[in-house]
């Protein structure tokens, strides 16, 4: 199916002054926008049109860069919008997710602190996850469009720390972007939903 750039669930200016209308005009009408452009245009004869889009980023993997890069970032900015609003972050997680987080990664502080350290040592553009992998929560980070679909995990959240995410907010602040990420701005119900289907 042909990729097709969603709209911001919010207001440019919602997330404010964590993340600016500025930072989500150019990520979400620029970047975002050109990864469904040229993913559409690559997907064109590639063998994978009819396919869903998670089965076109696992089965692109490793076969067709070109378009695996796309449509990888276009998965990664479908639900990075959604993981993020206004008044969000901070430890009201809510209950099925707070219990996995005190048995799979040893509380809300050691999550924060992981996953805080997992997005400012991934080297150059990428990710850092929180993700399901054989029914247990795991802290991943990956490169450039890679997610952990590609490593038999479904992702619940993630960050992005390409500098087009925080360049313009925080310059090069890459830690402090992410800890106003967590503390601020994480939708917690989109990140249990997406756990209670993972799970
Ligand atoms: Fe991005």
């Amino acid at each position: 199916m042909a990729f097709e750039l969603p709209p911001l669930p919010y207001a440019y200016d919602a997330l404010a002054p964590y993340m600016s209308a500025e930072t989500l005009e150019f990520h979400h009408d620029k970047h975002h926008q050109a990864y469904v452009d040229n993913g559409n245009k690559l997907l064109q004869g590639s063998g994978l049109e009819g396919k869903s889009l998670e089965e076109i980023v696992k089965e692109s993997y490793g076969k067709n860069q070109g378009l695996f890069n796309n449509a990888g970032q276009h998965y990664n900015h479908i639900h990075f919008w959604k993981w993020m609003k206004k008044g969000g972050g901070g430890k009201s997680l809510p209950g099925a997710l707070q219990k996995a987080v005190d048995s799979d990664l040893g509380g809300y502080d050691k999550f924060r602190a992981d996953f805080l350290n997992a997005g400012a040592t991934q080297f150059g553009s990428g990710w850092a996850w929180l993700a399901v992998k054989n029914g247990k929560l795991e802290i991943m980070k990956t490169p450039n469009g890679e997610n952990p679909l590609v490593q038999g995990a479904t992702p619940i959240l993630g960050v992005d720390v390409w500098e087009h995410s925080y360049y313009i907010d925080y310059r090069n602040a890459r830690p402090k972007y992410l800890e106003a990420f967590v503390d601020n701005l994480i939708n917690w119900e989109y990140v249990e939903e997406l756990y209670s289907k993972a799970s």
